[in-house]
């Protein structure tokens, strides 16, 4: 069996939470809540009180409480989900809510659940809705599994999500956040699977087949028409390697589009990184099978604005290629021509992913990107500096770094800025190309986005690097280990920004 994920079928309705006719019942409990107000009062049994009293239900965020439903109801079990200090909820822990609950239903082998959210929960019903079909999808995905014994996950097939009101508003958000969930699925599944499995070619294959009745034009370049645009980094990555390269390219072209943007997204695709001569030590090398998790995620994102009609021109642009050592190999102290024609010093093998970005990043630019965003599994050094919760953003100007940091905060993927002073420029200096492709250790996250930088020309870029946040290495209520999806649903709110940042005075 392998990854299996299914978008369990979501109904709204304004039913009283006791006539959910549903297996399992979840409701987000607050430390204060007294469980007096109707809807707990009708669904809290006698042994609900007394854990109460004990002790045993504290409404401490991610805690579940099961019990069962009074007699009269339908429903067979209540879950309740602790939601923690009222005061600090946001629609990010709701969702973290919906994804720990899903995951206690299918571990009880419920398949129908309800999520009752109450009025006084203080998110509005359409973002709580939305958030919660996210929420519940992504609970709803079990990681790539080659067991030839195992056995069949249980996976929820229906969820019905009980709200004071309803309306257009509701039905929009519930209709975004099954997008957003199902494409956060996406990028997990493409991610979690072993490099034999997904080669480059596959790769390509599998974002074909994304692509499919989205609306999406799409173009796979092969090694030749690779070879034709002159994209001597890429080549050069790809040439220790058997398998070809393959480069992806995603159009979004609705007819109402805003005039003058395009949203130019590059996601790195290295199907695994070995580190190449500069081979990587033998420990967690088994990790870099998700080193193509940035263009997974640009994948996914292309195929979620798609579906969900944005009106902005997108671009999703994925350079896909393993990083082996084999006898061709780009050697330490080789130099590579770019398509963009600048020279670069190869000094470590082991950064090939701004490379195979310089290339992604110039051909963007060439198909009429204006506004540019760059995600990949750069460097260690990013995760050093802000470790597995948090992506570095870096990029000019600051108001597009913004829009980005905003977007992500939106999506419930944490971000924070860092700085791309020129000062570090310095240590990518080369004393025979236009510069080496590392800067060492200190500031390794800047000098690798300084190094994309110089393929952005002067459009607005912002590089995400999600070297600590795409796999998840503990288990947490609302993560499992695995990849993460980590960065789709940002790229998916920045293209539905489009009307702020179109309008920004953005020339870097
Ligand atoms: N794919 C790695 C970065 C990475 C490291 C991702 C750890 C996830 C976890 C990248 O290609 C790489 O090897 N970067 C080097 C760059 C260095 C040689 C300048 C690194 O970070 O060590
Ligand atoms: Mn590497
Ligand atoms: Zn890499």
């Amino acid at each position: 069996m392998k990854t299996v994920h299914r978008t369990p079928s979501f109904t709204l309705t304004r039913d009283t939470a006791a006539e959910l006719e549903r297996d399992f019942i979840l409701i987000p409990l607050f430390e204060s809540d007294d469980l007096t107000d109707a809807t707990m009062a009708r669904l809290a049994g006698p042994d609900v009180d007394q854990a109460r009293t004990r002790g045993e239900l504290t409404g401490k965020l991610y805690e579940v409480f099961l019990s069962v439903v009074p007699t009269g109801d339908r429903a067979r079990r209540v879950a309740f989900v602790g939601a923690g200090p009222r005061k600090d909820f946001t629609a990010e822990r709701l969702r973290r809510l919906a994804i720990t609950g899903g995951l206690a239903a299918r571990r009880g082998r419920f398949t129908k659940v309800g999520f009752v959210y109450r009025a006084s929960d203080r998110l509005d019903a359409p973002t709580a809705v939305q958030v919660i079909a996210e929420g519940l999808t992504i609970a709803n995905f079990e990681g790539a599994s080659y067991r030839s014994d195992g056995e069949p996950c249980v996976l929820l097939e229906s969820a019905e999500i009980r709200l004071a009101t309803s309306g257009a508003a509701e039905d929009a958000a519930l209709a975004k956040g099954i997008v957003l969930g199902e494409s956060t699925n996406i990028t997990r599944e493409l991610a979690n699977e072993p490099g034999n499995h997904l080669t480059p070619r596959r790769f390509a294959e599998r974002a074909v087949e994304i692509a499919t009745g989205t609306g999406l034009k799409v173009d796979v370049l092969d090694e030749e028409r690779i070879a034709s645009l002159n994209m001597g980094l890429l080549l050069g990555v790809a040439r220790g390697s058997q398998e070809p390269p393959r480069l992806v390219v995603l159009s979004h072209e609705p007819a109402n589009a805003i005039s003058g943007v395009t949203l130019g997204l590059v996601g790195k695709g290295i199907t695994f990184d070995t580190g190449g001569i500069s081979i990587k030590p033998a420990e967690n090398m088994d990790k870099m099978k998700d080193d193509m998790s940035g263009g997974a995620a640009v994948i996914a994102a292309l195929a979620a604005i798609a579906r969900l009609k944005v009106p902005v021109r997108c671009l999703g642009i994925v350079p896909m290629t393993e990083n082996m050592p084999g006898g061709k190999a780009v050697k330490p102290g080789d130099v590579l021509t770019s398509a963009a024609g600048k020279t670069v010093e190869i000094l470590n093998t082991d950064a090939e992913g701004r490379l195979v970005l310089g290339d992604g990043v110039w051909y963007a630019r060439q198909l009429g990107a204006t506004h540019l965003i760059d995600v990949a599994t750069l460097t260690g050094a990013c995760v050093v500096a802000l470790g597995k919760t948090t992506s570095g953003l870096f990029g000019t100007p600051e108001e597009w770094v913004a829009q980005v940091q905003q977007a992500s905060d939106r999506a419930g993927d944490r971000s924070w800025p860092m700085p791309v002073f020129d000062d570090y420029k310095e240590q990518l200096k080369s004393e025979i190309a236009d510069f080496t492709n590392t800067g060492g250790r200190a500031g390794g996250a800047i000098t690798g986005a300084l190094f994309i930088r110089e393929f952005a020309g002067d459009l607005p870029w912002v590089h995400i690097d999600i070297a600590g946040t795409a796999w998840a290495e503990e288990t947490k209520p609302y993560q499992p280990k695995g990849a993460t999806g980590v960065a789709v649903r940002t790229l998916v709110e920045v293209a539905l920004a489009a009307d702020s940042w179109s309008k920004l005075n953005v020339s870097a």
